[in-house]
């Protein structure tokens, strides 16, 4: 594997599962393939968790590590080819790109949905342009339409919890006060897609995800009746997708806050969210501090799924 855009590109996912688990079991079995190997982690975005994951993942693997947060301390970049740069900003992302990979082995890009196209976050640009111009392997820290790291671990740890086969797993989308893009429920969707679990997407009227990203999916407009047996939750924000609404924010509507009320509806499900959360708008302080809450382990697990995506890039170097 050279790039890591989609968690697609893992192939069969009850193998890339088992690899990951070895990682997780043995995470120094590979100092050597990443000696005198460099990440350059580029940050177009704020983070906690990715950065601090893929950093450590490198570390395992015995790779060097360069951190890049572009609006600090950087000179503000260009990204529209054929624009007179008469303004605020210093340099081109066209000639940035090549020399950020002068300087390294594999790059790490997180770029978020700006919501000013949806052509060009759902095309993917900045993204795009970094693989198209570093002439390094490239692997997607969150970009505009979709977060594969945080599926990887967010499908590793329902592998590790799941006490049934095929467990129900519900997406729920629940209040927030900014508009966010849709990104980690895409990503999700995508990749509970490529397993055999129960998969159901509620939401309101007017939040449908693009027909690619539901998939098989069902869709209910009735939060409760979605949750009616789910053994996971899987909390998260988004903005409308389809139409003239893209990037709009259509309902600020606290019933859907996943509460001790809607779990009781639940077959004592696990409860997920990718953090960042807002409480008491996604979610109640007693869910997310419920011994069925599973944020923590989540965000450990981004750990194992950096580390095991980096491993497949650094073995096609
Ligand atoms: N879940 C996640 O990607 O967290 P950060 O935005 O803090 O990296």
């Amino acid at each position: 594997m050279r790039n890591f855009t989609s968690i697609k590109q893992l192939g069969d996912i009850n193998e890339a599962v088992a690899k990951a688990l070895e990682v997780k079991a043995h995470p120094f079995a590979d100092q050597e393939l990443g000696r005198n190997k460099t990440l350059l982690m580029v940050f177009f975005n704020n983070s906690l968790r990715t950065r601090l994951s893929t950093q450590k993942a490198a570390l395992n693997l015995g790779m060097n590590v360069i951190v890049l947060d572009v609006n600090q301390g950087a000179w503000k970049l260009e990204t529209e080819r054929g624009v007179i740069m008469d303004g605020d900003k210093s340099e081109h992302l066209l000639e940035a790109i090549p020399v950020m990979g002068s300087f390294c082995d594999v790059i790490g890009v997180r770029s978020f949905a700006r919501f000013e196209s949806k052509q060009a976050d759902y095309n993917e640009e900045i993204l795009n342009q970094f693989i198209q111009y570093s002439g390094k392997p490239v692997f997607s820290m969150e970009a505009a339409t979709r977060h594969p790291l945080q599926t990887f671990a967010d499908i590793i740890t329902i592998e590790e919890h799941k006490t049934k086969a095929r467990p129900k797993v519900v997406m729920t989308w629940a209040p927030h006060p900014k508009s966010l893009p849709q990104a980690v429920p895409n990503s999700f969707a995508e990749g509970i897609n490529m397993t055999d679990y129960e998969f159901v997407i509620t939401h309101p009227q007017g939040y449908e995800l693009d027909d690619e990203f539901v998939g098989n999916a069902r869709v209910e407009y009735d939060q409760d009746k979605a949750l009616e047996g789910a053994d996971f939750v899987y909390a998260k924000n988004w903005a409308a997708y389809k139409g003239d609404n893209y990037g709009k924010i259509l309902s600020y509507d606290r019933s859907w806050t996943v509460s001790k009320e809607k779990m009781a509806l639940t077959n004592d499900a696990f409860f997920m969210h990718c953090l960042p959360v807002r409480r008491n708008m996604i979610v109640t302080d007693e869910v997310i501090e419920s011994p069925r809450s599973l944020v923590i382990p989540e965000a450990a697990n981004r750990v194992v799924s950096a580390q095991t995506v980096l491993k497949e890039i650094l073995k096609s170097l």
